[in-house]
């Protein structure tokens, strides 16, 4: 079931209407026998992440790396050529030889094995300069996403892609397409779902996020990015462990799906909250938490630029609604978890600990305090940092 048919879904239509499905089927798709003597390109790990989200349909409408009409229009105007929203470039760069040498159905592999194929309809040379600019904010080196960027190669592949099979990769359990995400809410009866984007471990603000969300809408995905992160990040098995002991401890399991994000983070802040919501539609949520410096890194981006981008389009482009909130944290006076827009205290009451020094204390093995992050949790991370 790959069509949306509005009379018996309460789900949101994928981004342009379909959800694509370019997972290999025998019968429908080419015979394997035919790629025998075709040409190989060996993926990197943010590649072989954008592969499969764009096979099933977690980038759709997009079925394939972008065309230069598409990569300079969404670069240039946040827009498909068509006019359809999306920010960043889901290019395929590789070196100026691999780009003379590739041609027609390519058999793309990730550590020696066949994961899928390309069929080259462009090569384009990409544009670093501009594409740190506009997507990044900077064009400074030190940034995890522009860094990326600069070691790529120079030619930009387009065209359909095939994936062979989803790769189910290190949490089986909770890796689920859009097309199976969709299946749970609507077997679970949810009229709404807010999905959460995260690539850190649950603490208590992200779960008063959560709750809120929770007294106005049916479900919670909790969908934490497990693609590559930069290096100090929390590494995805430490999370999953967190999200698990969290959620079976303070969150109501029928109104809870956690479930994987493949997608490599880029670290795009504003830009990357829009695909990170346009995609979650794809998966089937209707409305998308966005709170304090969303998919930011350093100090590149304004605390609420990935709320204020939103403004470029309608309500009914989106198709799901962003739920912003503003930074949230405990207050030793009013006993709960606030924000600026709920406490009269001053920043003398707060405790705020920033993703850094959590890592600090995590590596020298110094205790959270509860305020900040549920105890069984602390305990997940302890034991992830002690093995470290
Ligand atoms: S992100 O790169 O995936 O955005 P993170 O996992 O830290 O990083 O954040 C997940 C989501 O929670 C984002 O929408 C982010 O804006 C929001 N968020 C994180 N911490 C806070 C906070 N203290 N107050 C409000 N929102 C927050």
């Amino acid at each position: 079931m790959t069509d949306f048919n509005p009379s018996v879904s309460v789900l949101p239509a994928p981004l342009g209407g379909t959800l694509v499905r370019r997972v290999w089927q025998p019968g429908r798709d080419f015979d394997p026998a035919e790629l025998l003597d075709r040409p190989t390109l060996a993926l990197s790990e943010r590649a072989l992440a954008d592969l499969e989200m764009l096979a099933t349909g977690a980038y759709s409408p997009l079925a394939g790396f972008v065309g230069e009409a598409d990569y300079l229009s969404i670069i240039e105007r946040l827009r498909l050529a068509d006019g359809t929203p999306w920010s960043l470039p889901i290019t395929l760069p590789v070196s100026a030889e691999d780009a003379a040498r590739l041609s027609g159905r390519v058999v793309l592999t990730h550590a020696g094995l066949p994961v899928g194929t390309l069929d080259v309809t462009e090569r384009y040379p990409a544009r670093k300069a501009l594409e740190a600019r506009e997507v990044y904010r900077t064009e400074d080196a030190a940034h995890p996403g522009v860094a990326a960027l600069y070691a790529q190669g120079d030619v930009n592949l387009a065209g359909p892609v095939t994936l062979f099979e989803v790769p189910r990769g290190a949490f089986p359990a909770q890796h689920r397409t859009p097309a199976e995400v969709r299946e749970v809410i609507e077997a679970r009866g949810w009229r709404s779902t807010v999905a959460f984007q995260t690539r850190n471990p649950i603490h208590r603000a992200h779960e008063y996020l959560h709750k809120v969300a929770l007294e106005l809408v049916d479900g919670l995905l909790l969908h934490p990015l497990v693609g590559q992160t930069k290096g100090d990040d929390v590494p995805a098995d430490v999370r999953m462990e967190a999200y698990e002991t969290l959620l079976g401890h303070y969150y109501p399991a029928e109104r809870t799906l956690l479930s994987v994000y493949p997608a490599a983070m880029r670290y795009a802040g504003p830009r990357e909250a829009i695909v990170h919501a346009l995609s979650r539609r794809n998966y089937g949520a209707t409305h998308f938490i966005v709170g304090r410096d969303h998919a930011g890194v350093g100090s590149y981006y304004g605390t609420y630029d990935a709320q204020e981008i939103f403004s470029a389009f309608t309500a009914e482009e989106l198709g799901i609604r962003i739920l912003k909130f503003e930074h949230t944290f405990y207050c030793r006076s009013c006993h709960q978890m606030v924000s600026p827009r709920t406490c009269p205290h001053d920043s003398g009451h707060h405790l705020v600990l920033s993703g850094t020094r959590v890592r600090e204390k995590l590596r020298a093995g110094e205790a959270l305090p509860p305020e900040f992050t549920r105890p069984q949790v602390a305990e997940v991370l302890r034991r992830g940092y002690q093995g470290a």
